[in-house]
């Protein structure tokens, strides 16, 4: 195998406010291997969109970015500096969640995607109506030769992220990067846009990156899952080594969110207690500490560093779930009734 497609090493993205310097991306480490599909999961604020927005050179001026990016050979921040030509949009493209934020109101949906082509590719207007329409069928558009001539407020939600879906494969990219993209959506338009997402990814060989906040999404999609917490990748496996043998306590915590396919379907989900953590002055402590039912004293010292198998199986946890050590800081929590940050836990609500 050769290099990998995307190599992102050692990013830090700080947001200067107000009231202090947000870290909202605290050294993030991955690769994606040419083809792949990988799922980069968190709750709201871990970093996920900021991420995404640095490997498309979309961060606010504001933004102090630190770290390597490499896409297919190319150095991408030194890219974004000397504004030489580029891939954005072209190799490397993203949709977002909320289909407007990418449509002009004004302009017909053709119209849309034959300017891409057009720039882009420097395709002919009549090139760029065909392609049009032929993006517009392979996205499952009904009556495409139609629909190239509407405007986005003629189409429903599932139509216009449809729409989006072809601006962003105009131009055949070699890496999509999905920023939960049917989020907008009724559950069953969501499952048929990720299922013409994977089938269009696989069709044409291009890599995938998905950004959800649902572990479920990821499941049967993903080759892999890297999980986010307060701007920091905490675990990364295979998906379903994740989902058979997480390490990481906020991992675990996330997958008793999601119904299992083995529990009947009235088990009760739970959610994660407490908050998301703060991320301007952050402690030097593992931040998911305060919920943590797995908590020691030294996770209260300093910050665990990625561990585990390199490229394989990694994860950032002093006391990981599913290990003899984890077991035994859960049994002794779980004896005392509580945690070394005052959370409060019973064996009920434990896996273990
Ligand atoms: N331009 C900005 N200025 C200041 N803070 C920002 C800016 N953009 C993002 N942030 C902060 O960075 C953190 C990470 O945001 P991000 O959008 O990456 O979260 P996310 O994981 O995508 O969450 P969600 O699931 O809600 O989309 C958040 O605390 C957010 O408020
Ligand atoms: S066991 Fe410690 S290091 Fe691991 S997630 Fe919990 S608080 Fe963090
Ligand atoms: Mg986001």
């Amino acid at each position: 195998m050769g290099d990998p497609q995307l190599t992102v090493e050692d990013l830090y993205v700080r947001f200067p406010t107000s009231r202090g310097t947000v870290e909202a991306v605290n050294g993030v480490n991955f690769t994606l291997e040419k083809g792949q599909m990988l799922g980069i999961v968190g709750e709201s604020g871990s970093g996920k969109s900021v991420t995404a927005k640095t490997l498309m050179n979309l961060l606010p001026r504001t933004a102090e970015v630190d770290g390597n990016i490499t896409f297919e050979g190319d150095d991408v921040r030194a890219v974004a500096k000397e504004r030489r030509k580029h891939f954005w949009g072209v190799k490397m493209t993203m949709v977002f969640q909320d289909p407007m934020t990418s449509l002009n109101p004004v302009k017909r949906c053709g119209e849309q995607i034959t300017e891409t082509l057009r720039y882009h590719l420097g395709d002919d207007k009549a090139t760029a109506r065909k392609k049009a329409i032929d993006l517009l069928e392979q996205v499952g558009v009904p009556e495409p030769a139609k629909r190239v001539d509407q405007y986005p407020h003629e189409l429903s939600g599932g139509l216009r992220q449809r729409v989006v879906i072809a601006m962003a494969l105009a131009c055949e990219p070699s890496l999509l990067i999905a920023d939960e993209p049917t989020t907008a959506v009724d559950v069953t338009v969501q499952k048929r846009l990720l299922d013409l997402l994977d089938g269009l990814r696989r069709d044409r060989g291009m890599s995938m990156i998905l950004i959800t906040h649902d572990l479920g999404v990821a499941r049967g999609r993903c080759d892999d899952v890297a999980v986010m917490y307060g701007g920091r990748l905490v675990e990364r496996a295979p998906t379903e080594t994740l989902f058979a043998d997480s390490r990481h306590p906020y991992t675990e915590a996330l997958l008793r969110t999601i119904p299992r396919i083995d529990q009947p379907s009235h088990t009760r989900l739970e959610p994660i207690a407490g908050r998301p953590p703060e991320l301007i002055d952050p402690a030097e402590e593992c931040a998911f500490a305060p919920r943590c039912r797995y908590a020691q004293p030294d996770c209260l010292g300093t910050i665990p560093p990625v561990g585990g198998v390199r490229g394989q199986h990694e994860f950032a946890c002093f006391h990981p779930a599913n290990t003899e050590r984890g077991r035994q800081a859960l049994d002794a929590n779980l004896a005392a009734g509580q945690t070394v940050t005052g959370l409060q836990i019973q064996a009920n609500a434990g896996v273990n």
